[in-house]
């Protein structure tokens, strides 16, 4: 039997959307995190202090008696001071869609240049941008094509800490190490899938995510980069949930729902590559250095048991399919304290 306790595991990109299907969501990201950041993309988007605060008084009411932070984020558009200034101690940082990119973005930055004074302010003030790093370009290269901004939004802002959010090519774990104030997260599924499991054979609506799955070797890189814990690399589900009648139709949405399993799939994925050592480190480690926070405490036990992943998780009006549904993992969850 082997096992390991991770302290406060931290999944710094989810989705928890709102209403009936915040409900159901909430406690399975709660149950075995200590916290996560919080994306801001609901309809309409989070982009006030109102609305932030309001947005975690819905989530604190969901997670009932759990141990667990939500990280507020604001939906990035042209800030004044004063605004940044109120919401500063409030939120973790301010995450950047490009309009129209993926789900609920239309509110998004059209132009980056156009939105500058609003980038100084943010690094002058320490407040950290998490961005959705892809072009409107050929779907394989919209990420390769956006590294060029991120290069340039890290040298023009020496001092801005920038988030490139689920990246999914090997160059762009080629970048997170060439830039001090360049940081990462990825998800699970960008660990374990390429574009086949997605498209290659019968169509997986339920792996169709934005940026979507590449190449093997780009997994292979992204692997390679979480085995080792690299220090500029943290977890970030990006966990989002869609209505079954969202994905399994025609003009399928984007989003993977992996919170229910990702701490047992990712135990197996390090202990498979005999790597269980780091995995403390990409759960948690990372994100406290990079971000300075401390996360409140939590002790998530997993042992190589298996765990039977539900063929849909149910509860107040909602179905949603998880990531490997109807199977069964090598390691689960066992013990949290
Ligand atoms: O696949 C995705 N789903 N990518 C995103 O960037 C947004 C997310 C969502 O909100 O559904
Ligand atoms: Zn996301």
């Amino acid at each position: 039997m082997k096992e390991i306790t991770l302290k406060s595991p931290l999944d710094m990109h989810l989705h928890l959307r709102d209403e009936e299907m915040l409900k159901l969501v909430t406690p399975l990201t709660t149950q075995t995190f200590a916290g996560a950041v919080i994306m801001p993309n609901l309809v309409p988007p989070v982009d006030t202090l109102e609305a932030l605060v309001s947005y975690r008084e819905r989530i604190t009411a969901a997670l009932g008696d759990d141990v667990f932070k939500p990280y507020m984020a604001l939906f990035f558009r042209d800030y004044s001071e004063a605004e940044l200034a109120a919401a500063k101690d409030e939120m973790i940082g301010i995450k950047l869609y490009p309009a129209g990119a993926t789900t609920n973005s239309e509110a998004g930055v059209k132009a980056l240049d156009a939105v500058e004074p609003t980038f100084k302010m943010m690094e002058e003030m320490g407040i950290p941008l998490m961005v959705h790093g892809e072009t409107h370009g050929f779907v394989m290269d919209r990420e390769k094509e956006f590294l060029a901004s991120y290069e340039y939004l890290a040298k023009k802002f020496p001092k801005l800490q920038i988030t490139m959010e689920h990246i999914t090519t090997a160059d762009a774990v080629d970048l997170m190490g060439k830039y001090e104030n360049l940081r990462a997260t990825v998800t699970l599924q960008h660990l374990i899938i390429t574009l086949d499991d997605v498209a290659g054979g019968m169509l997986n609506p339920h792996l169709f995510c934005k940026p979507i799955a590449k190449r093997p070797e780009d997994r292979e890189a992204l692997l390679q980069a979480a085995l080792d814990a690299n220090p500029s690399l943290m977890f970030g589900s990006d966990s989002a949930p869609h209505p079954l009648s969202k994905k399994e139709c025609c003009g399928c949405a984007a989003g993977v729902f992996t919170a229910p399993l990702a701490l047992a799939r990712l135990a197996q994925l390090f202990d498979k590559h005999d790597k269980l050592e780091n995995l403390q480190d990409f759960v948690s480690g990372n994100a406290q250095r990079l971000y300075g926070i401390t996360p409140l405490e939590k002790k998530v036990k997993l042992e190589n048991t298996p765990f039977e992943v539900p063929s849909a998780y149910t509860g107040h009006g909602q179905h949603v399919v998880p990531m490997h549904a109807g199977e069964t993992l090598d390691w689960s969850v066992t013990h949290i304290s």
